[in-house]
Order: structure tokens, then C-alpha cells, then sequence
């Protein structure tokens, strides 16, 4: 069974959807077009439009309605307004690929570091009988940025070290990662359904003010040097490593 469609955000958000166990931990996510845009800004106050395949958070932007019909664009650390429902469409319209459509997003409030947005990356690797997490992190925006990316600058941190930082309410972090390490198995599991021949997993797990967890992406070719960053990720970065060469696909 190959499904290279199937390869992008939306589509791999639908799976979730579908599955009883995750489908309350994705983000309302909808194709981009002008009636899903205004009936979410409507809806949210603040919305993220990005393209549905990698952009390494290049193509992220997140909209807030500031007043009526007026909105204030983020995309990397720059700021825009634009007046008019129209006029933002347009802008939009014409920042989209050809060959890759957008989706919208309602805006996750995502826990934060001195006003920098925090996420997870989850290292999920199949040893041919179980799916076992095999390495974490977490990154905080650089400042006046809202995506995590690490290629725009954020810092990494060790989970432990990011969510004590945070302003998470009421945190209670034994309980936190024992969820997250549930829900980022049953993705991979979900996936591996799908996408047989994969055996690596890298999902962005974003945990809002609330201390709720919403899985962003999920990456089927994880870049790994983020783990290289710090003394303490090292070992996780050797064990992905391993696992990659032990747990070849048996075709
Ligand atoms: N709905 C959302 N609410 C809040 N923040 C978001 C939302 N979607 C994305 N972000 C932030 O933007 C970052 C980049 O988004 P995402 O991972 O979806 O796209 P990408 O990084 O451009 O794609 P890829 O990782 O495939 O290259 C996330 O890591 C997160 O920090
Ligand atoms: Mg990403």
C-alpha cells in the first residue's frame, strides 16, 4: 500500500481525526479558501495559515483580527497589517504555492518562556515489535518569533528543564510526559498503518497554557541534529542512531 499523497500535514491530520484514541489532540484544521478562512477568524480571533508540506516554518503565518476587518500578519519576526477581508485573501492567495495548497489552523496558545512559544520534538522509532521513544527535546522560539523552529533560531532545551520554565498552570509533569509518550506512540502506530516501510517518527508537540497537548506535525524524515546541541541529548542523539541501523525494514 503506498499512499504518497497522503504524505502532507492535512492528510496525516485526517488519520488522526479518524483515530478514537488521538483525534482530540489535533488542532480544527481546515484547506485553505476564503469561506474556511473568514468562518475560522470568525470563529478564533487568531488563526495560523501554512503551506500543507515542510517549510521548515518559513511559510507559517499567524493572523489575528486586531479590529474590524483589520489584521495584524506575523510571518518569521515580521509584523504586516492589512485592512479589508478581500485584501487579505488576496495577500494570501498569492503567497501559496502552486503545488502545495495551504490549511488554516485555530491558534494553539502555546506554553511560553519569557513570552518565546515552547514546543516538543518526539523521536519515535519502531525496534520491529514496538514503537519506543527513543529521543526529546524541547525549543523556544527566538524572541519576536512565534514558530519553534530550530532553523529560525530557536534554543533547545531538555523537556524537563523547558516545561519547568513555562507558564504552564497547575504542571504536573510526571503525568504530562507519561501523556505525551502515550499519545506520540499511538500516532506512530497510527501512521505505521499507512506508511508500513517507516520506522522513524519526529512529531512537534505543542502543550498549551493549560498544560494540553495538541500534536502539530509529524515528520517521517526527522532531522536529528538538534540533539547535538546540548551535552545532556547526546546519548538520545547515539540511541537514534542505533535504533536506525539495528531496526533496518525487512523487505
Ligand atoms: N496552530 C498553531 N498554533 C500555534 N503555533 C503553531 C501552530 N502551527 C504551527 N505553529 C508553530 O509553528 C511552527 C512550525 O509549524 P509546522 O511545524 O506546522 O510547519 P513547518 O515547520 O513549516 O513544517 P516542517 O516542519 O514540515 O518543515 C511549529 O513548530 C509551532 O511552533
Ligand atoms: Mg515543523
Amino acid at each position: 500500500m503506498h499512499h504518497p499523497k497522503i504524505n502532507n500535514k492535512f492528510h496525516k491530520h485526517q488519520l488522526f481525526l479518524e483515530d478514537s484514541k488521538l483525534a482530540k489532540f489535533v488542532p480544527e484544521t481546515k484547506i485553505f479558501s476564503k469561506k474556511n478562512l473568514f468562518s475560522f477568524i470568525e470563529k478564533n480571533n487568531k488563526i495560523v495559515v501554512k503551506p500543507s508540506m515542510g517549510s521548515l516554518g518559513k511559510g507559517v503565518i499567524f493572523i489575528t483580527e486586531i479590529g474590524v476587518e483589520k489584521y495584524e500578519l506575523l510571518l518569521l519576526n515580521k509584523k504586516k497589517y492589512i485592512l479589508g477581508q478581500t485584501n487579505l485573501f488576496i495577500h494570501l492567495k498569492r503567497r501559496e504555492s502552486k503545488h502545495i495548497p495551504n490549511i488554516i489552523q485555530n491558534f494553539l496558545s502555546l506554553a511560553t518562556f519569557s513570552e518565546r512559544p515552547i514546543d516538543l520534538r518526539y523521536i519515535v522509532q519502531s525496534n520491529n515489535f514496538d514503537w519506543v521513544v527513543t529521543g526529546k527535546y524541547a525549543k523556544i522560539a527566538k524572541d519576536g518569533y512565534a514558530i519553534t523552529n530550530f532553523t529560525n533560531g530557536a534554543s533547545i532545551f531538555s523537556v524537563e528543564d523547558a516545561l519547568k520554565k513555562s507558564d504552564i498552570k497547575n504542571l504536573r509533569i510526571n503525568d504530562l510526559l507519561t501523556s505525551i509518550e502515550t499519545i506520540t506512540i499511538a500516532a506512530s502506530k497510527c501512521l505505521s498503518k499507512y506508511f508500513p516501510n517507516n520506522r522513524i517518527w519526529g512529531f512537534d508537540i505543542g502543550i498549551d497554557k493549560s498544560g494540553n497537548i495538541w500534536i502539530i506535525e509529524a515528520n517521517s524524515a526527522p532531522q536529528i541534529k538538534g540533539f547535538l546541541e546540548l551535552e545532556a541529548l547526546k546519548p538520545m542523539y547515539n540511541t537514534i542512531e542505533t535504533y536506525k541501523r539495528k531496526y533496518k525494514k525487512n523487505t
